[in-house]
């Protein structure tokens, strides 16, 4: 028997959670489920979030199945997701899609696996305001978050003997983030040559999708651009209420369904399971129980072809008549004898970091929050020389007057002589205060071997 942490959530979570296990059962899958609270406490309808007692259960077992938490707005714990992805590292999230027998999509043949990084991009939550009008998000892409999630689908493309791995990215606008995913991706890409690596700006990804989705295999992406394209694919297959994902870790990995804890359905014993079982079964071919997997997975296209679906599918099945149905149709599968082959990931390889460093400091952007451009923005100050303002990115005097202005500025200064002398920011900053120019952040401008670490205006 092997153990596996089950979050049966909240909402239609507890419902849908339970027709797995009955499904299981019936199909005799020698799994243990270890039962962990968290989300909304159903009786009580108090938050629970998740304990620290549950999060080490889940470390020390590894597999998790997890039902849909809510996420209270305005207030109440933080989003479970979010949570259990940073405590756990779980650094990439797959979500494979494939047309079914019997579920009407607008195109047939389509078998694409999402990979999408996890933990950054604009999803680290780093957000300010610069003024009361103007709102800052960083976004953030690291070596380590492109490798992690690049090299596992990477090995995921290999282990399912996949032919095509597309890299989705906008790098022609973020030149320097999606920049360096790209690099990642085309330095991982040539260790697998019997894997065909292209890459692809996301916008015209998404076009492609829906007039030619058979033609992509495995897309890997930011956490972002995953974020919109994994839910375009799963609306091309039928919807939400059968996208199943697992979020992977180093040593942890959580299957999910995409969808949520749908609470206009919670309690009516409507919800359509299949996501949840669908995510159950990507756990099953994880641990190797590849046959007990491909039994279900034939019970339940069974039920579709048949006609057998619930009310989200156009159906008039109850969960439980759903459920049922699949019990039934078990009956008549035989079970397979074939070998097992678990997914097993290589162990991670050690990350390889740029050589290049930073060489020399050129400069600072300063940017400073005020309604129109101050009259005396310092024009030299030791080694730095203002080079330009800019709002929004553009020269002001490029600027036509009918272009609305933002109240946040950015001075942009570069050193007269070779280098900056730190102390020169210093006194800049000085000269700012006593002008009373509200600056707001500071960036500094480094010169590297490779070119500059900061884009041109
Ligand atoms: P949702 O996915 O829960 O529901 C959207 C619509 O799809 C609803 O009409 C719902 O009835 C329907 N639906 C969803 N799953 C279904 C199923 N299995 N069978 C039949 N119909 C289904 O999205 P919503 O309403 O935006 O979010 C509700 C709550 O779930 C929020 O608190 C949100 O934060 C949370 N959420 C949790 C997720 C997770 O735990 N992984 C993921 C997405 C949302």
């Amino acid at each position: 028997m092997k153990q596996v942490v089950l979050i049966p959530g909240d909402g239609i979570g507890p419902e849908i959670a339970a027709a797995v296990k009955e499904i299981f059962k019936a199909a005799g899958v020698p799994v243990e489920w270890i039962e962990v609270a968290a989300g909304i406490d159903v009786i009580g309808q108090h938050p629970l979030g998740i304990s620290e007692e549950s999060l080490a259960l889940i470390r020390e077992h590894g597999v998790v199945l997890k039902g849909p938490t809510t996420t209270p707005q305005g207030g109440g714990h933080q989003s479970i997701n979010v949570l259990i992805r940073r405590r756990l590292g779980l650094f990439a999230n797959v979500r494979p899609v494939k047309t079914l027998p019997g579920i009407k999509t607008p195109f047939e043949g389509i078998d694409i696996i999402t990979v999408r990084e996890n933990l950054e991009d604009t999803y680290g939550g780093i957000e300010y305001y610069q003024s009361p009008n103007v709102a800052q998000g960083l976004k953030i892409i690291s070596r380590a978050g492109a490798f992690r999630s690049v090299y596992n689908a990477f090995e995921l493309a290999s282990h399912y003997e996949r032919k095509k791995i597309t890299c989705v990215h906008k790098a022609n606008i973020h030149k320097a983030t999606d920049g360096l995913f790209l690099t990642v991706f085309r330095e991982v890409s040539a260790q697998y040559p019997e894997i065909k690596a292209e890459d692809i700006l996301v916008d015209n990804l998404c076009m492609q999708l829906v007039t030619r989705p058979e033609k992509f295999d495995v897309l890997v992406m930011p956490n972002l651009y995953g974020d919109i394209v994994s839910d375009l694919c799963a609306g091309l297959t039928g919807g939400l209420g059968l996208a199943p994902s697992a979020n992977v870790g180093r040593s942890v990995v959580v299957f999910e369904s995409v969808h949520g804890s749908a609470p206009d359905i919670a309690g009516k014993g409507v919800a359509n399971p299949t996501a949840l079982l669908s995510s159950a079964l990507m756990l099953l071919r994880h641990i190797g129980l590849f046959d007990h997997a491909n039994r279900i997975q034939r019970s339940l296209e069974k039920s579709f072809m048949d006609g057998k679906v619930t009310r989200d599918l156009g159906g008039d099945l109850t969960t439980a008549e759903f459920v049922s149905a699949i019990c039934e149709d078990l009956k008549d599968e035989i079970p397979e004898q074939g070998e097992s082959k678990a997914f097993v990931r290589k162990k991670l390889p050690a990350l390889v970091l740029s050589t290049d460093s930073f060489e020399r400091l050129v400069g600072i952007d300063l940017y400073f929050q005020n309604s129109a451009i101050p009259d005396q923005v310092p024009e030299e100050i030791g080694t730095l020389r203002l080079e330009a303002i800019t709002n929004r990115g553009v020269r002001i005097e490029s600027m036509p007057p009918e272009i609305d202005k933002i109240d946040v500025y950015c001075a942009r200064y570069i050193a007269s002589d070779s280098a900056v002398d730190q102390k020169d920011i210093r006194e800049l900053l000085a000269a700012f205060d006593r002008l009373s120019i509200n600056w707001v952040h500071v960036e500094k401008l480094f010169e590297m071997q490779q070119g500059n670490s900061f884009t041109a205006i």
